[in-house]
């Protein structure tokens, strides 16, 4: 959490869920909860419940769902700390910052200013500068996208741009800062004979410019450098624009060039953006998740194009937005195709677009027939992509179809152990790819209870934190979220809202249902519920080290190496205190 925990602790004390969403959404009483339309999809029969003593909304609906900052987050299309303090100020909290915060506040807002002043300049010479202007129109951009898009024009002198930053009063060491001059001698001018666009934040402001050379000049785009306003790779062009029409199903098309995005827009397709280079990273998907949950890829269709999607999408689901893949034809882009073949026929490849792990299966058996021979290998390669596949019907499908395709058993495909993923966000590097199939469904009831308890009563998780470990969570997910709430224990403590916690996590949804599933039971039963969890835990644990050992005395009678004291002591100490009371009627001989 980007906010003091205290912080978020009082807003939460002083502002009311109920209150709140009831501005927007009609809600009707229905026994302990509040039930309305759901106002992030569009239905006629109510799937929208609300629980004022728990704090919590959830749609059955759209599995959309968290505390009050996410319903603010969600339904004004904010990012967390906007949402904070939009509550904030309703609350008439003044939120406060660090002294360095601040400092750094005030230094991206200079640069903000010193860049709008650079924009307002770039533009007014574009409109002067018929050369310019011509490149414009041969890019086939109109005057009114050119407007909408802030587009200039930086002129061919060295200190055109110096002299208008100085007359408006800006420092030209601040602007030096800004990456829009340099130093040698004096301040010069980093942009001259370039198309200048600007590059937006959420909020409007100009955080940096991209430069494209008017004709063959090397390099083609000169961007903005890092600066405490912009940093490379972790933003995406024409968000702010796209924000609003991404609203309306959830979805942005993200395409690679600054003029592809600008094409789309000027074509009506509202909600492109461009992630303004190859791959993909973490912090751009974070951004783009923020404003919709479904992307379409719409890479070029040359092989950069493609290897970059293939990089981008694991990253991408793994962030939890759900990808399709737009096919271009080979060696077009999307600004040349909207231009070649018009509007009607882009909205065609749209929905022709192949869900991601259609394509990345697609891909794989290309690559695989053609490179690897052994079916064992074949197999296993298959497998590693149907792995990522998490709805088990589906990864059935994908398994007979793949079978077909690569002409391999189903059985030998099923049969195949497949290595972990090399994940590149934070899951832990040892986690299974598909979650460890658990051995009956009692242990995993078991931890959801035991997350079910806590997050509908945070009181109880130091007692939690004192009695599980991380480790006695075999579902890896269900593993991070205690690791999660372990982590922010004292935020919580504080009186942070649990689901506060989780509001970026792709888990939320799954997570205020549990929430909301608990029922309402006195403390001293969530008390006595929370001991049985953790002794059903306690013993889980004794009967995995029972079997390790039991592994390790059979390894060493089958080397012919005799079995230490200890272990064999060890080993009946556990099996004595597990044929305990819970395992009486499992015994075979008295
Ligand atoms: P492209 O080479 O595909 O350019 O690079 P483009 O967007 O199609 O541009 P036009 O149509 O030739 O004018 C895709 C993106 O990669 C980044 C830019 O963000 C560009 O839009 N890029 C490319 C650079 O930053 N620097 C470069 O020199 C080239
Ligand atoms: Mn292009």
């Amino acid at each position: 959490m980007p906010f003091d925990a205290g912080v978020v602790a009082e807003v939460q004390a002083k502002s009311d869920l109920l209150a709140y969403v009831s501005q927007y959404v009609t809600l009707k009483r229905q026994g302990r909860e509040y039930v309305g339309l759901c106002p992030f999809h569009s239905e006629k029969t109510p799937s929208f419940y609300l629980n004022a003593e728990k704090q919590v909304w959830h749609c059955h609906g759209c599995n959309a769902g968290g505390d009050l900052i996410k319903f603010v987050e969600r339904y004004e299309n904010v990012d967390f700390p906007t949402a904070l303090r939009m509550l904030a100020t309703r609350a008439g909290i003044i939120l406060e910052e660090s002294p360095g915060a601040q400092r750094r506040r005030s230094e991206r807002e200079a640069v903000y200013e010193a860049n709008a002043v650079a924009q307002a300049f770039f533009a007014d010479h574009l409109r002067r500068d018929k050369k310019a202007l011509d490149y414009v129109h041969r890019r086939g951009v109109v005057d009114e996208t050119a407007a909408l898009f802030g587009i200039g024009y930086a002129p061919d002198g060295w200190e055109g741009l110096a002299k208008a930053l100085e007359r408006s009063g800006v420092d030209l060491a601040l602007a030096e800062r800004a990456g829009l001059v340099r130093q040698k001698t004096g301040h010069y001018d980093f942009f001259r004979n370039r198309l200048m666009l600007p590059i937006y934040n959420l909020t409007g402001e100009v955080m940096a410019f991209g430069g494209r050379a008017l004709g063959d000049e090397t390099p083609k785009y000169l961007n903005t450098p890092n600066t405490v306003a912009y940093t490379k790779g972790a933003h995406v062009y024409a968000l702010n624009l796209a924000r609003k029409a991404a609203a309306a199903d959830d979805t942005l098309i993200v395409v690679e060039g600054y003029l592809d995005a600008i094409a789309l827009h000027q074509a009506g397709f509202k909600n492109a953006v461009a992630s303004l280079g190859t791959s993909f990273t973490p912090e751009q998907a974070r951004e783009l998740r923020r404003v919709a949950n479904k992307l379409y890829l719409c890479f070029d269709g040359d092989a950069a194009g493609q290897a970059a999607t293939a990089r981008s999408i694991d990253m991408l689901v793994d962030e939890g937005l759900a990808v399709s893949i737009v096919a271009l034809p080979a060696g077009t882009d999307p600004d040349e195709f909207i231009m070649d073949n018009g509007r009607d026929a882009f909205a065609a490849l749209i929905n022709r677009a192949q869900r991601w792990v259609d394509f990345k299966i697609e891909l794989a058996c290309r690559r695989i027939s053609s490179t690897f021979s052994s079916k064992s290998d074949i197999a296993r390669e298959a497998m590693t992509v149907i792995a990522q596949v998490r709805d088990p019907i589906e990864r059935d499908q994908y398994i007979k179809a793949m079978a077909r395709r690569l002409d391999v058993s189903e059985a030998a495909l099923r049969q195949t152990r497949v290595l972990p993923f090399n994940r590149q966000t934070a899951r832990p590097a040892d986690a299974p790819a598909i979650r460890r199939a658990p051995a009956t469904a009692q242990p995993v009831s078991a931890e959801r209870d035991a997350l079910q308890l806590v997050l509908a009563r945070p009181e109880l998780l130091a007692e939690a934190l004192a009695t599980i470990l991380p480790d006695d969570f075999e579902d890896v997910e269900l593993r991070g979220v205690f690791e999660r709430l372990r982590e922010h224990a004292r935020d919580l403590e504080r009186g942070v809202n649990p689901l506060t916690v989780f509001a970026d996590d792709p888990l939320v949804a799954e997570l205020t249902r549990m929430a909301l599933a608990s029922p309402p039971l006195p403390l001293e039963d969530d008390e006595r519920r929370l001991a049985l969890i953790a002794q059903r835990f306690e013993r889980r644990r004794d009967e995995r080290r029972l079997s390790s050992i039991d592994e390790e005395i059979n390894r060493l009678i089958n080397s012919d190496r005799s079995v230490p004291q200890t272990l064999r002591d060890e080993y009946n100490a556990l099996a004595a205190s597990l044929r305990g009371p819970a395992g009486e009627h499992n015994r075979k001989e008295g």
